[in-house]
């Protein structure tokens, strides 16, 4: 067999230039993906993310939350809220809504309507009507307790919420 029925090999000079074309065409790719990169990086930065506002969520309805009444939820993502009835008529005003856990160290707070005040008995932490610490040691460090949005559609109480799973009340309990 001769050199004739042989295929073309390219040569060196071919070698060099297709080498030389992938190192160009690699080197442009990752500029593009780094520079890709940063923009949507620096995006991210200037344009955030519209802030997650949650969704409403259903309480109950609004007569049976009586005045002097509270009652227990669990938010979607688990936290703990305590619902109570502030005032006589049905708008959303009339209602409150606060985290239960006490901010100094997590015990359980519940509202006191005859005393006008959300209470922790862990060490006596008073919070007055909107969740403001007034006495004991969330008072000391300035704390409140965390408040939810409210709204009142057709008699029916709703709270807003982060989304994520779903639970509903957990117990009614009369404060009274
Ligand atoms: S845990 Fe509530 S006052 Fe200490």
């Amino acid at each position: 067999m001769t050199d004739e029925h042989l295929p073309d090999r390219p040569s060196g000079d071919d070698r060099r230039g297709f080498l030389k074309n992938t190192a160009t065409v690699a080197m442009a790719g990752g500029l593009v993906a780094g520079y890709g990169s940063f923009v949507a990086i620096a995006g991210r930065f200037l344009y955030p993310a519209h802030h997650d506002n949650g969704q409403w969520q259903f309480v109950t309805t609004t007569d049976r939350l009586q005045m002097g009444h509270s009652l227990a939820f669990i938010t979607p993502s688990g936290a703990k809220v305590v619902v109570a009835r502030q005032g006589e008529g049905d708008e959303a005003e009339n209602f409150i809504a606060l985290s239960s856990v006490c901010p100094h160290l997590g015990c359980q707070v519940h509202w006191e309507a005859f005393r006008n005040r959300f209470f922790c008995p862990c060490h006596n932490g008073v919070f007055d009507p909107q969740g403001v610490a007034i006495a004991g040691p969330p008072a000391a460090a300035g704390q409140r307790l965390k408040r939810f949005a409210l709204m009142v559609q057709d008699g029916l109480l709703f709270i807003q919420v982060p989304t994520e799973t779903v639970a509903g009340p957990e117990s009614e309990t009369q404060t009274a």
